[in-house]
């Protein structure tokens, strides 16, 4: 039996984030070119029952029996098996690669999540459809962000640009025109967990201040899908700056944020804010043909460990 693979891209959060994680809208596009790959291939000769799973990117290359059942590697295969049912699947060898960093708000985990629930379904000879796939993935999320809102399952599973509320259907965005963001990484890698962590806590101690700040940034990316769909550039860049401030109002900035964010401002950026958890991780600048070199270059003067550039599509 040929072996069989999916992929899955990275995403990057717009607008939203934290706020979605109590029920405001949030705005994220997939990211093509970064993407995580899983192969599931027949282990004929094999013991019956071995599942071996390698990942060489984080040094992984053992039987599933060997992993504690909160490895994410272990809860997906576990996952797909029970929904099918299937006590006793064939011998199989699951081997994960990413090209998507990691804890910098790039969407790995979510990636590796998706790419391996389409592989072994379709190995299994029953593949999901993308509603189930991103269900079983929201699952996997739990275990990376403990209070996940699901949007990160969502955008990869759909790879599309979605404006999403927690519990409601997605809406797909499209675009009337073409907007070029830069993503550059601060270098500093934070866990998400942490920082929703640290909002929840900051919520339950002042709920009337948070509630007002998560409603402005609802108010701010309901603005953001009407600038997107009609393709204003100009309000894009302003709303980008003004989700940050409020970002910014929750400690969820940083040192490193603030200087790539404030140079890329200074050099022509249309807007600029963190993206996904914050406190380290990426950074977004919006840029257009006239600015795009120079922000790039400035960028990197200020310490922008890597920078690529997406085009929401
Ligand atoms: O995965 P990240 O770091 O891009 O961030 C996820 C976005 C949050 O709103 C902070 C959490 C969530 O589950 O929505």
């Amino acid at each position: 039996m040929p072996a069989i693979f999916s992929t899955a891209p990275g995403k990057v959060i717009l607008f939203g984030e934290h706020a979605v994680v109590y029920g405001q809208p949030a705005i994220a596009i997939p990211v093509t070119q970064f993407k995580a790959k899983a192969v599931v291939q027949a282990l004929p000769l094999a013991k019956a029952g071995t599942i071996h799973i390698e990942a060489p990117d984080i040094n992984l290359d053992t039987d599933l029996s060997q992993l504690p059942q909160t490895n994410p590697h272990a809860r997906v295969i576990q996952l797909v098996l029970d929904t099918f049912n299937i006590d006793k699947p064939p011998s199989f060898l699951l081997r994960i690669t990413s090209k998507i960093p990691v804890a910098s708000g790039l969407g790995s985990g979510a990636a590796v999540a998706v790419a391996t629930i389409r592989a072994l379904s379709s190995f299994l000879g029953q593949p999901l459809g993308d509603d189930q796939v991103c269900s079983l993935a929201f699952e996997i999320e739990k275990l990376h962000h403990g209070t996940p809102s699901g949007i990160d399952n969502t955008v990869i599973t759909y790879a599309k640009p979605v404006y999403f509320i927690k519990g409601q259907p997605i809406e797909i965005l499209s675009p009337t025109a073409s907007f070029t963001l830069l993503i550059a990484d601060t270098g500093v890698s934070k866990a998400t967990s942490e920082t929703v962590a640290q909002v929840r806590a900051a919520w339950l101690a002042n709920p009337s201040e948070y509630d007002a700040i998560f409603n402005n940034i609802g108010e701010i990316t309901r603005a953001a899908r009407s600038a997107i769909t009609a393709g204003n550039l100009k309000l894009f860049g302003q709303l980008m700056d003004q989700n940050q401030n409020q970002l910014s109002e929750m400690d969820l900035s940083s040192p490193e944020l603030d200087k790539l964010i404030q140079e890329a401002k200074k050099t022509g950026a249309l807007g600029a804010k963190l993206s996904g958890g914050g406190q380290g991780g990426n950074m977004l600048a919006l840029v257009d043909e006239s600015n795009q070199v120079s922000v790039q270059s400035a960028l990197k003067n200020a310490g922008a460990v890597s920078i690529f550039s997406t085009t929401i599509p």
